[in-house]
């Protein structure tokens, strides 16, 4: 049984004291579920070290959004997992569609990243998902197979073991407009089907994946009842604590 996931991207949004309080909220709360579901909150990295520190000892996670391959050096404005660690962080998103679409993002420099992060420890939160046009050119499939691919390149089964997948269709995301839970599914199942065939069939069922996209209190029922669907990456609706909470509880209580 694979142990659920929610992650909350808060993207470029939290000053250190809005984030503390969102953190400290969700960490007070802790003990009602963080027994049976895994929770990860990705600040910007300005906050994350208050943040780790505020929700240290409640179970809760602390991820980053992004990070460098390098371990040091000249590469200004880049942040080294090494420093990740030293905040506070376990976990690391790569490959976001919006690091993708505007900064420049490739399956190669996403592999690059991967590899990096599971050599320092911290464990990744890879984005893979189609955009509108090609959902509509029936491509959806083929894009989102090569993004794993991609990603996984090179990387050992014990490695491959640790990451988390986060399917998020790039037109979900912020549109009010979130995928089926069945179509959600599917995607899963391809995402599954492309692990089996770089590892084993073992591997693809132990690795967790999570939906993204207009993930709201209300809706996560339908992606957690999945049989192939253990949690979700949240953007918009992991900025407070009340809706964050809920969509815990949503998928608490769908994998009861
Ligand atoms: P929203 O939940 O705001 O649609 O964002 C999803 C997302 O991009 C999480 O990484």
């Amino acid at each position: 049984m694979r142990r659920s996931i929610i992650a909350g991207n808060w993207k470029m949004n939290k000053t250190i004291p809005d984030g503390v309080a969102l953190g400290g909220a969700l960490a007070d709360d802790a003990a009602r579920f963080i027994e049976k579901c895994d929770v990860v909150l990705c600040p910007p990295f300005t906050a994350i070290k208050a943040v780790a520190d505020r929700v240290a000892e409640s179970g809760i996670d602390v991820g980053a959004q992004d990070v460098h391959w390098e371990t040091s050096g000249a590469f200004t404005g880049e942040i080294s997992c090494e420093m990740l660690l030293d905040a506070g962080c376990r976990w690391v998103i790569i490959g976001h569609s919006e690091r993708r679409a505007m900064f420049g993002e490739t399956d190669d420099t996403v592999n690059r990243r991967m590899k990096a992060a599971v050599a320092a420890g911290l464990k990744p939160i890879v984005c893979v998902g189609e955009t509108l046009a090609q959902r509509e050119d029936g491509l959806a499939n083929d894009v989102v197979r090569r993004q794993v691919r991609g990603a996984f390149a090179g990387l050992s089964a014990e490695d491959a073991s640790k990451a988390v997948v986060a399917y998020e269709p790039v037109w979900a995301i912020g549109t009010g407009r979130a995928s089926t839970g069945e179509d959600a599914n599917a995607m899963a199942r391809v995402i599954r089907d492309t692990i089996a065939e770089l590892y084993s069939r073992d591997l693809s069922e132990a690795v967790r994946i999570q939906y993204g996209g207009s993930v709201k209190p209300g809706n996560m029922a339908e992606f957690a009842r999945q049989p192939d669907i253990d949690g979700a990456l949240v953007g918009g609706a992991s900025l407070k604590a009340a809706d964050f909470m809920g969509i815990i509880a949503a998928m608490i209580d769908s994998k009861e």
